[in-house]
């Protein structure tokens, strides 16, 4: 049996160029030097460092499992370093996720955002970082959903005798921190009543069901599902989310997995964390939100994993076929923008509640009536 793999996709915002718009290059360059060292010493096995949006994002291979002290540790610092030179730069927000000042073991609850799957290195093992900025958790939903559950956006699930019967999802209620685990197709109904309320349950994991291709104890996706605005108790930041999803052989093929971003959805965190608009899925020369700090960016980063080095990447909405798409998004958000102030654009008042707009209703509680 092949020795397992763990991929860890830990992001933070330590510091936008200019506003909240990109990373500026010397936040990863500090970065690659911290990781370069790690990989040096044997601790990761390789790491590729990006950025989307105003996100740090560093993607890291290794042998040590999820939520190990180490590899969170050496994430921490990769953070840290950086917002120095962000410090030094006077970028905006410098050290903004970094919500605590002591490492106690784990980033979980502490500012980063994690996605990280262990697993059983397979002969070919294709796999995708999808990382989004100018949203939340909950916008993962949809797309998630349409690669493991839908037919008409996956036809291996009607194709594919080894995906014939479908899979597992992990779903987490993100208010209540309580978990479900449903199958899909059998539970398709049940499992949309959760998860198209994507502001409070959000697709935790996928698992392939026995008798598959691949174990159906490893997860084949996983996406972070830290709220920064839970954590901190006020809105300091985003809680843009970040995702590893495998592909092919068994298990959705690359194109499969990819075109469950051909519609752009409606997805809340757009400017100042309060608006609704559309995911526009963008290569890397277009990850930054630049109007109305946006619209929400997903980029897709692939690689092959050979034997824990990540041979990558390829920039995957790098692409014109998915140009329709982006055309299609600049015109929601056209739309969307015109509504102003007004809902469904701006996020109904129970999601604004960590926002500052509280502070602009405290100010006129004395001056409502009895009627
Ligand atoms: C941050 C974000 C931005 C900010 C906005 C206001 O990722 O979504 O839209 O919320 O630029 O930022 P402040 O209050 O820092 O001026
Ligand atoms: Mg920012
Ligand atoms: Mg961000």
């Amino acid at each position: 049996m092949a020795e397992k793999i763990t991929v860890s996709l830990i992001k933070a915002d330590v510091g936008g160029w200019p506003g909240h718009a990109t990373v500026h290059p010397a936040l990863k360059k500090r970065a690659e030097e911290v990781l370069e060292a790690a990989r040096g010493e044997g601790v990761i096995i390789d790491f590729h460092v990006t950025g989307v949006g105003d996100d740090l994002e560093l993607i890291m291979t290794h042998r040590k499992g999820v939520d190990a002290r180490e590899i969170h540790a050496l994430a921490w610092d990769a953070f840290k370093e950086a917002t120095e030179v962000a410090k030094g730069l006077k970028l905006y927000g410098a050290g903004q996720d970094l919500l605590s000042d002591a490492f106690s073991g784990n980033v979980r609850g502490m500012g980063p955002g994690v996605a990280e799957m262990e697993f059983t290195e397979r002969k070919a093992e294709p796999l995708i970082a999808f990382m989004m900025d100018k949203t939340e958790p909950g916008a993962f939903n949809l797309p998630i959903f349409k690669m493991f559950a839908d037919p008409f956006n996956t036809a291996g699930l009607v194709i594919d005798p080894s995906m014939h019967s479908g899979f597992r999802f992990e779903i987490w209620d993100i208010k209540e921190h309580k978990r479900v685990f449903m199958g899909a197709p059998e539970e398709l109904y049940s499992i949309l009543t959760l998860i198209g309320a994507k502001s409070r349950y959000v697709i935790k994991r996928i698992y392939p069901k026995e008798g598959g291709k691949v174990p159906p104890d490893e997860p084949v996706a996983v996406v972070s599902t830290e709220k920064l605005y839970q954590i901190a108790g006020e809105y300091v930041g985003k809680d843009d989310p970040a995702g590893l999803v495998r592909a092919q052989s068994g298990l959705p093929a690359l194109g499969e997995v990819l075109e469950a971003f051909s519609f752009p959805h409606l997805v809340s965190g757009w400017m100042r964390g309060s608006h609704n608009g559309p995911i526009m899925p963008v290569g890397l020369k277009d990850a930054k939100c630049t109007r109305f700090d946006g619209p929400p960016r997903v980029v897709a980063l692939g690689f092959q994993i050979a034997d824990g080095r990540l041979v990558g990447p390829v920039d995957l909405f790098d692409d014109p076929a998915f140009e329709p798409v982006r055309r299609q998004a600049a015109e929601i958000a056209t739309y969307m923008r015109r509504h102003g102030p007004f809902e469904p654009h701006r996020l109904p008042l129970e999601e604004m509640e960590y926002t500052t707009l509280p502070k602009v209703l405290k100010n006129l509680t004395g001056r409502f009536e009895e009627l």
